[in-house]
């Protein structure tokens, strides 16, 4: 068995016995999308590489550091990045963060993504909340000897993307008076982006969001009950849709214009998965 239990414990410890707040959502900020974390009152930082067994972002747009604090009266743990398979980590390695927000008590994740739109419906700049998800990375976080002491050798998917907090969100966002939609998230494993053929066959399949990130850690979380709500921006428009190439600027670019609609949705939305998690 391997020792990510241990570790993923060593690793809560040092994160709780850093801050005087105990975290109740955690939350795992994409490309660009770090900007929720700045905001946080009370906060700790603490870079990842200092965190015992965690693994170390190295894409740009990644800041790469855990941030404990308050959202309002809320107390969180965001990650102002994550790492990803084409970085060359296993998706075991991808998921760790997942054990240990689980270890820290943590029962419920906020998971966001930068993603390209499949869906002919999006534009660039559009806020999705994720509805299911298509694991075409070829990986998965729970291969290997399973650790009943975080679930089940075959855990179920069916209710993986919680339907509560989608709720939660739409109707957060209809609040702020803002456009979300609901779409299911295709992950590739990347770097390289899609071709045109392949965004076809990804929306024949029934995708409307491509990216490289999430699946892995969703279903980490899942293995573990906690409850899941992902968020997906359309940063651009999947290959071939438009006569353009994709490039990564074009990523950053986007989550910069839309980041203060992201982090006004986060935190409409913080109180209510609150009050679920500790009812
Ligand atoms: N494809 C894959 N991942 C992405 C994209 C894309 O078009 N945009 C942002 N992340």
């Amino acid at each position: 068995m391997s020792d990510d239990f241990n570790h993923a414990e060593s690793a809560a410890r040092f994160l709780l016995s850093e801050s005087p707040l105990c975290p109740r959502i955690g939350l795992v900020l994409g490309s660009g999308l770090g900007g929720f974390a700045d905001e946080l009152s009370d906060a700790t930082r603490i870079p990842y590489a200092n965190i015992p067994f965690f693994p170390r972002s190295t894409a740009v747009g990644h800041a790469g550091q855990m941030v404990m604090g308050n959202a309002g009266s809320i107390p969180v743990a965001a990650m102002q990045g994550r790492v990803h398979l084409y970085e060359g980590y296993s998706a075991k390695e991808v998921a760790f963060p997942m054990r240990v927000f689980g270890r820290m008590g943590i029962r419920a994740v906020i998971l966001t993504n930068a993603a390209g739109g499949v869906s002919l419906e999006y534009k660039q700049g559009a806020l999705v909340i994720i509805s299911d998800h298509i694991n075409l990375q070829g990986q998965n976080p729970l291969i290997g000897a399973n650790d009943e002491r975080f679930g089940l050798r075959f855990p179920d998917m069916t209710k993986a993307y919680w339907k509560p907090y989608r709720e939660i969100a739409e109707k957060a966002a209809s609040r702020l008076g803002k456009m979300v939609y609901h779409g299911v998230y295709a992950a590739l494993a990347g770097p390289s982006y899609e071709t045109p053929a392949e965004i076809r066959y990804l929306r024949t399949i029934g995708a409307d969001l491509v990216g490289m990130s999430t699946v892995s850690e969703v279903i980490a979380a899942r293995h573990m009950g906690m409850k899941v709500l992902a968020i997906s921006c359309v940063t651009n428009m999947a290959a071939g849709i438009l006569d353009q190439a994709l490039n990564h600027e074009e990523v950053l670019e986007t989550t910069k214009r839309v980041g203060s609609d992201f982090v006004a949705l986060l935190r409409a939305v913080l109180p209510e998965i609150a009050r679920d998690v500790d009812a």
